[in-house]
């Protein structure tokens, strides 16, 4: 088969890619695979962008292992923050100069170097931050993080906006899981879209994380995708993982090579859709065991980096 990134790329998508970690790149059979230009173009920090690594004390910014990629996942999430951002500790106006500096401080630090694509890094043409990421509950209503009970809603904005002027050319993105089916979420999103349009914040796009269960993947993905390409933005898949509780099956395993093929069709058939992301290639790097217990086996790789079926559910998909 031709790569997954060959396969993207054939599609009219930008990029197919991969996330990864720092620990990772000391296993050198990892790192082959990983350099793999056929199958991944594009690489997304799974820990290294966030705010504890970034900023774990306040004005004190490490870049060590951020600097290690291209590419930018996240500036704001209610996870992985240093315990000094903490509710109760700032009043509003104190957490908002809070926010604008570490955007515009961890932006700005990537300005001209992260890139949605390794093409892109060669060219220099585009690139992407996950600028706020999982700001609602799966009924639609907002986290109750700490952004949001000391700034209120306006503190996407905010974020949005420091992004902005710390890096022009980046694309800001909005990242959550959940709003790949219709439903409140998803309205959520859509709403936050068109209230951030309206009162001319920067919004380029909406990542959809899609964390998903082998056998019960949305079917109404590609109209979501629709909706929000409908408002003039792009969208990509992030995260992407199917997982199986285990042990896996041949059946199972079918099963997640056809899952993978759908998700993949959905975005090839969204021109807006713009790449895909799976959330690390191997069983043996992958989230979810130590995340959702009994579960695992989600991606496209196994734990021994042998392919899977899904690698060709993912070719089938483009
Ligand atoms: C996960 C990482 O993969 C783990 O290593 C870490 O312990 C927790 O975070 N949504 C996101 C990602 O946006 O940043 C998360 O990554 C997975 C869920």
């Amino acid at each position: 088969t031709a790569g997954l990134a060959v396969a993207a790329k054939a599609a009219g998508k930008k990029y197919f890619g991969s996330a990864t970690d720092n620990p990772e790149l000391t296993d050198t059979a990892y790192v082959a695979g990983l350099s793999n230009l056929n199958d991944f173009m594009q690489i997304t920090p799974g820990n290294s962008m966030k705010w504890d690594a970034t900023e774990p004390s306040r004005r004190t910014f490490t870049f060590t292992n951020g600097d290690t990629f291209c590419s930018g996942h996240n500036c704001v999430w209610h996870n992985q923050l240093p315990n000094w951002v903490t509710a109760g500790n700032f009043n509003n106006a104190t957490l908002q100069s809070i926010v604008t500096t570490h955007c515009s401080t961890v932006v700005g630090h990537y300005k001209g170097k992260i890139s949605r694509t390794i093409t892109d890094i060669l060219f220099a043409l585009t690139d992407s931050w996950d600028v706020v990421n999982e700001p609602f509950n799966d009924d639609g209503t907002w986290r109750d993080d700490v952004f949001h009970t000391t700034i209120g809603d306006g503190y996407v904005a905010l974020a949005l906006r420091a992004a902005r002027a710390a890096d022009p050319a980046a694309k800001l993105y909005i990242n959550d899981y959940n709003i790949e089916n219709t439903g409140a979420k998803a309205t959520a999103m859509l709403n936050l879209v068109k209230s951030l349009q309206a009162q001319g914040a920067p919004i380029d796009g909406v990542g959809f994380q899609c964390h998903f269960i082998v056998g019960q993947v949305p079917t109404s993905f590609q109209s979501v995708l629709e909706q929000f390409t409908a408002l003039g933005l792009e969208v990509a898949i992030t995260e992407l993982d199917i997982r199986m509780t285990l042990p896996s099956t041949a059946a199972l395993l079918q099963q997640q090579k056809q899952d993978y093929q759908n998700v993949i069709a959905a975005c090839k058939n969204v021109a807006g859709c713009i790449g895909a992301t799976i959330w690390d290639y191997t069983d043996k790097y992958s989230w979810v065991p130590s995340t959702f217990s009994g579960q695992g086996a989600a991606l496209p790789w196994d734990e021994n980096l042998v392919k899977k079926p899904a690698y060709d559910g993912i070719v089938a998909g483009f």
